[in-house]
């Protein structure tokens, strides 16, 4: 068999060009086995109701949150954000790889406060911007500046203060509700865990979860409680998360090609512990329904 003779509709450029030019791992054979694979994907873990069905999101995107909801949402979402270091940090520990691991830190260093800048740009570094509605989502921290504005737990912190929290009850653990606690756990154990196949599972499940278009709906909905209320609340946080999703959306599946191409893939258990990830995923949200529901009475204030 040869890469002309079958039909290789729904593979990325990049791959179809190695089958064609027969780089070492990709096969013509291969290459279906990965189509067949794409599809069970598809039908086995991206229908996910926390992609396909996010009500409390569809909810928060209206704008008709009371101040308690909203306090609420800030408060889990810190929470996460500052877990998620942990799962990040995990993550670049057990790495197989230098670029794994290097790629990893990319996104831990970011997190924290240095800017992307991409090769040559030397002029964004040293402007320093960081403002997140203008921040670089492109390119490497290599070279880029650090600052403490530009850690991303600051820009939801910037909200926070707005809405009137203090420090102590933002990003701690204590903060968080069993839901929210259960999704943070869960990212250590899958997104952060030593097995590299169930890490890589979660991850490519985080990135579709992520890709999906929740920033979008939050985006929506804090621009209409700002205007329904008055209100001027730096949502550059949300923005810039939406801006990074768009242009990562595009690599998801050259990034599970690339796996695919050159490692054997236990395809039932990277489905299955995608799907655990999504699972938790979900618990994040459906405990922010549940908080929602219970504030739906509080008067502002
Ligand atoms: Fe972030």
């Amino acid at each position: 068999m040869n890469a002309e003779e079958v039909d290789l509709a729904g593979l990325s450029p990049t791959a179809l060009r190695a089958v064609r030019s027969r780089s070492p791992g990709y096969t013509p054979e291969r290459a279906q086995a990965f189509l067949r694979f794409k599809s069970r994907i598809e039908s086995e873990l991206l229908n996910h109701r926390v992609i396909t069905a996010n009500g409390y999101t569809a909810w928060f995107s209206r704008g008709g949150q009371n101040e308690a909801q909203l306090r609420a949402f800030v408060v889990q979402f810190s929470v996460f954000s500052n877990q998620f270091l942990i799962a990040q940090l995990n993550k670049v520990i057990n790495a197989d790889t230098l670029d794994g691991m290097r790629a990893s830190k990319e996104i831990l260093a970011n997190e924290l406060g240095v800017t992307f800048s991409k090769t040559g740009d030397a002029g964004t570094a040293r402007t320093g911007r960081y403002d997140p509605e203008h921040a670089g989502t492109e390119g490497s921290v290599q070279g880029g500046l650090f600052h403490f504005e530009a850690g991303h737990f600051e820009w939801l912190w910037g909200i926070a203060q707005r809405i009137g929290l203090e420090f102590p009850q933002v990003g701690h653990r204590r903060n968080g509700t069993p839901a929210t606690l259960r999704f943070a756990d869960e990212l250590l154990r899958l997104y952060g865990g030593e097995n590299y196949e169930i890490s890589q599972a979660a991850s490519f499940a985080v990135e579709n979860w992520a890709a999906a278009g929740f920033w979008k709906q939050l985006i929506e909905g804090f621009r209409r409680y700002n205007e329904k209320r008055g209100t001027r609340l730096p949502i550059g946080f949300f923005v810039w998360h939406d801006r990074l999703e768009a242009q990562h959306a595009r690599h998801t599946q050259e990034e599970l090609e690339e796996y695919y191409f050159q490692t054997p893939l236990a395809e039932d258990a990277f489905i299955r512990y995608g799907n655990e990830m999504l699972d938790a995923v979900a618990a994040f949200w459906d405990g922010l329904e549940e908080q929602r529901l219970a504030l739906a009475d509080v008067r502002s204030g």
